[in-house]
């Protein structure tokens, strides 16, 4: 499959590189070919392409959206058209503090949405750190992988982004459409407190139980 990224910082870089791996066609769209972040990930991932955002973006069917929430407006700016591509918003929206950033009033995911309508954006690789994109194995626990939740108005679109979960390791779950995204991005600050103020290692991550 033919990916774009906009954004190859800890997130971008960490998921790129494994999707690449994983045998998908995987383009940078970098505003600056030689900032530090695409050097670094080229370090670790040398067959990956580096381009223009339009340029990376343009034959892409899935583009990963891994920049700063400030930033989102003005990278999809220079993306040109998305009409019809799925993306895949790795995004949040985190204020001072610790605090979701737009209050809690609308979710990143719905924001980002409105931001590309003709797009299908999809909530995913957000509710944990980079460091689980980075290397998500979980030995010990036989069949069970690490919980991916994710979110999106678009069923093809999120049957799409959850095979690519899968080949990265993750047990999706389809938590319903993009205003879910909220509690995904209450479930970052969770995640985010739990690690760095409650002592639990960056390794933690959830999984998924049910009784049918
Ligand atoms: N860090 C985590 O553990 C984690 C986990 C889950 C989700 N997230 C979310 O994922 C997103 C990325 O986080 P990160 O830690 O990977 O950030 P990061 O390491 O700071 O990387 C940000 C990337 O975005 C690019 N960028 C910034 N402003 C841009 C703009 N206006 N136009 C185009 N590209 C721009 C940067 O480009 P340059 O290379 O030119 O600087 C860089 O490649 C954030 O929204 C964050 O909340 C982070």
């Amino acid at each position: 499959m033919k990916i774009a990224f906009i954004g190859i910082g800890k997130v971008g870089s960490a998921l790129a590189g494994n999707l690449s791996k994983a045998g998908h066609e995987v383009t940078v769209g970098a505003r600056d070919p030689y900032s530090e972040n695409v050097l670094s990930a080229l370090e670790h991932a040398p067959q990956l392409k580096v381009m223009t955002i339009r340029d990376a973006v343009i034959s892409a069917e899935v583009v990963f959206l891994a920049t700063p929430f400030e930033a989102n407006k003005e990278a999809l700016l220079h993306a040109g058209s998305l009409n019809g591509k799925i993306i895949v918003d790795c995004t949040n929206p985190i204020g001072p503090g610790l605090t979701h950033l737009l209050k809690s009033e609308i979710s990143g995911g719905e924001s980002v949405q409105k931001l590309v309508p003709e797009a299908m954006v999809v909530k995913a690789f957000t509710i944990y750190g980079y460091e689980n994109f980075i290397d998500s194995h979980y030995p010990g626990y036989g069949t069970l992988k690490p919980a991916m939740l994710i979110a999106g108005n678009d069923d093809k679109a999120k049957t799409t982004v959850a095979e690519l979960c899968k080949e990265l390791g993750w047990e999706p779950i389809d938590t319903g459409d993009i205003s879910m995204s909220l509690h995904l991005e209450h479930m970052t600050l969770l995640w985010i407190k739990m690690v760095h103020m409650k002592g639990f290692g960056t390794g933690l991550t959830w999984a998924m139980l049910t009784r049918r």
